[in-house]
């Protein structure tokens, strides 16, 4: 049996901290990522120390749980070696219980250059990558060219490397591209060394083995549904599949085998990098969004974009993923507000619509809101639904009922145990 969760805006939606909590509570026993890469920031507290993890799953602090980055994971060997390090020093044993799939590929330095150059050629169109060669690496992989980690066993593997690499060198003169890359080639050779020490499974066999002997799978997405390849806001997306049927593909998992999707919004919304954004708000309640909640990038530090939260883009969010349960987090940075505003419809030609169009920076698209009183109150310190202000069970009950799936649990601050079962 797998459940997913799984983020349902533009990312940082709080995926580590809720994965971190159900790992543990909800007593799964296998936690593994799908997709994306060391574009990820998931952060967490342990012993009340703030850890941000890229590319290891976020039960990797729960030692009797097995964490495995899957196939359609892109691997950046350096940033994995210092996570690791990083972990480490919280006295984990990651060589017992990090698993790694032979399938997975691996983002090289030219494919960071690659990223880095395709951003500077586009200017002021620049899609705001986080520029950890993301992009670069799944073309590579849907181009057939790329390198997985089971290569690191052949003996051809510095040849194919060395092929790989004047292959993008070509590319990177194209762009006019002419930075000096070797202390990145130097970690990444020592990275390899590193990352041949692993345990490196076939996934696909080795998660359906646990599945078929009754263990529970829980499906860590990075990145958000709107930042999805096919369905976000193209081209301002990731190069992923960040939805649920991701994880079919991303971990070799027959559909059926799917059980709960818990999908996580924030209370209000945000957005790091360029793209439409309906709900943004440029002032000063923005401003105070981004300062209470904290909103500086996990991975890359900038400043995220802040704004109300869209229903319309959240029931999109809800249908293409299947999702059966809602998780409200960052509930708490709302506690000030007098007045709350949610996004029921846009309006794009004049007319009021509820659906999310092809092109969501056409047709003047505008928010139409609904406004809700503000609670007030510090919610920070509340452990169960009947102990939450009135004003707000208004504001979820509504959610509920636009979305047609339930808010089942609320997060009122970033520490471990801070959630609120509805
Ligand atoms: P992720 O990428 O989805 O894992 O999210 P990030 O870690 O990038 O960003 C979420 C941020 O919000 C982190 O700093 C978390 O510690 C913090 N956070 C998560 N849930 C809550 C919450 O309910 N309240 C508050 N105040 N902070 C939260
Ligand atoms: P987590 O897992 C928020 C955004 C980037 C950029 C676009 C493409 O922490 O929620 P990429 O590096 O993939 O080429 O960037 O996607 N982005 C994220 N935004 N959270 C993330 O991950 C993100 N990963 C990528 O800012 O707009
Ligand atoms: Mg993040």
């Amino acid at each position: 049996m797998v459940d997913v969760i799984l983020g349902l805006q533009w990312g940082d939606e709080g995926k580590g901290k809720i994965v971190d909590y159900f790992a543990k509570n909800y007593n799964y026993d296998v936690i593994a990522r799908f997709q994306g890469g060391p574009n990820a920031g998931h952060t967490l507290y342990v012993d009340g120390k703030k850890i941000v993890l890229h590319q290891i799953p976020s039960g990797i602090f729960h030692e009797d749980k097995i964490n495995l980055i899957g196939n359609g994971v892109v691997l950046d060997a350096t940033t994995l070696k210092k996570e690791c390090e990083n972990v480490a020093a919280f006295g984990v044993d990651y060589k017992k219980n990090l698993f790694i799939s032979e399938r997975t590929h691996l983002i090289l330095p030219t494919h960071r250059a690659l990223d880095k150059a395709s951003e500077m050629s586009k200017g002021q169109e620049k899609i705001g990558s986080t520029l950890k060669g993301i992009g670069p690496t799944y073309m590579d992989k849907t181009g057939r060219n790329g390198l997985r980690v089971g290569n690191l066993l052949d003996k051809s593997f510095t040849t194919d490397y060395i092929k790989l690499r004047m292959k993008h060198q070509r590319l990177l003169d194209n762009f006019n591209f002419h930075e000096d890359i070797n202390a990145w080639e130097e970690e990444f050779f020592e990275a390899l060394e590193f990352l041949r020490e692993f345990k490196i499974v076939n996934g696909e066999y080795f998660i359906n083995e646990k599945i078929q002997k009754g263990q529970r799978v829980l499906a860590e997405g990075a990145q958000g549904s709107m930042l999805d390849v096919d369905f976000g806001t193209f081209p301002f997306v990731t190069s992923s599949n960040t939805i649920s049927a991701g994880v079919c593909t991303g971990l070799g998992i027959a559909p059926q085998k799917i059980k709960e999707v818990f999908g996580i919004s924030k209370a209000y919304c945000t957005r790091v990098g360029s793209g439409p954004f309906p709900t943004e708000l440029l002032d000063e309640t923005g401003e105070l969004l981004r300062n209470t909640g904290n909103e500086f990038g996990s991975t890359t530090g900038r400043p995220r974009r802040c704004g109300w939260i869209d229903l319309v883009a959240l029931q999109f969010a809800c249908m293409i993923n299947g999702v059966t349960q809602i998780i409200m987090t960052k509930a708490d940075i709302l506690d000030n507000l007098e007045e709350l505003k949610v996004c029921n419809a846009y309006k794009m030609n004049g007319e009021e619509k509820s659906f999310v169009p092809f092109q969501m920076n056409k047709g003047g698209l505008e928010p139409v809101y609904q406004s809700f009183k503000g609670w007030q109150k510090d919610i920070t310190g509340v452990t169960d639904f009947a102990g939450l202000p009135t004003e707000m069970k208004t504001y979820v009950d509504y959610l509920n009922e636009f979305l047609g799936v339930p808010v089942k649990y609320i997060s009122n601050g970033p520490g471990r145990d801070q959630l609120v079962v509805a």
